[in-house]
């Protein structure tokens, strides 16, 4: 049969691969999360995409990288796209907690297999 060429090669099945994201936590989802970094950053799938996801973001910052670049982004890299969002040092720790622990979630069980 002939399939004209398809698959093609390389085969990118492998790099093809789907990106998991579980967006879980034990922790309830800030309101400030839902309300404003939602609308740049997904979790789970859901959000927007001016910045990254944020699943797994407890692997590449560690609790105080996260509050440095929460609290002053434009400090930690001048001229990035992320605006600083006013947050009481509650609601920062919050945010932060909150973050980690999707990462404690990651990689889910089924992703050795992929
Ligand atoms: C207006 C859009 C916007 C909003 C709102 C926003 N961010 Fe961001 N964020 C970005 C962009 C763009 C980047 C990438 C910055 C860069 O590398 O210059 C980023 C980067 C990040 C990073 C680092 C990601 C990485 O992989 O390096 C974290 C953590 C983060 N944001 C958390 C938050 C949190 C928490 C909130 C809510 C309090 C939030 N952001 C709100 C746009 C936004």
């Amino acid at each position: 049969m002939d399939l004209n060429g398809f698959p093609a090669d390389p085969r990118l099945g492998r790099v093809a691969a789907p990106v998991v994201t579980t967006g879980k936590s034990h922790l309830p989802k800030p309101q400030l999360f839902q309300t404003i970094c939602f609308a740049c950053h997904t979790v789970g799938g859901v959000g927007g995409n001016v910045g990254p996801p944020l699943d797994t973001i407890g692997t590449k910052m560690n609790e105080d990288d996260l509050k440095a670049w929460i609290s002053d982004p434009q400090k930690i890299k001048p001229g990035t796209a992320m605006p600083q969002i006013p947050m009481t040092a509650e609601q920062l720790d919050e945010m932060v907690a909150y973050l980690i622990s999707l990462s404690a979630e990651y990689p889910p069980p089924c992703a050795a297999q992929i």
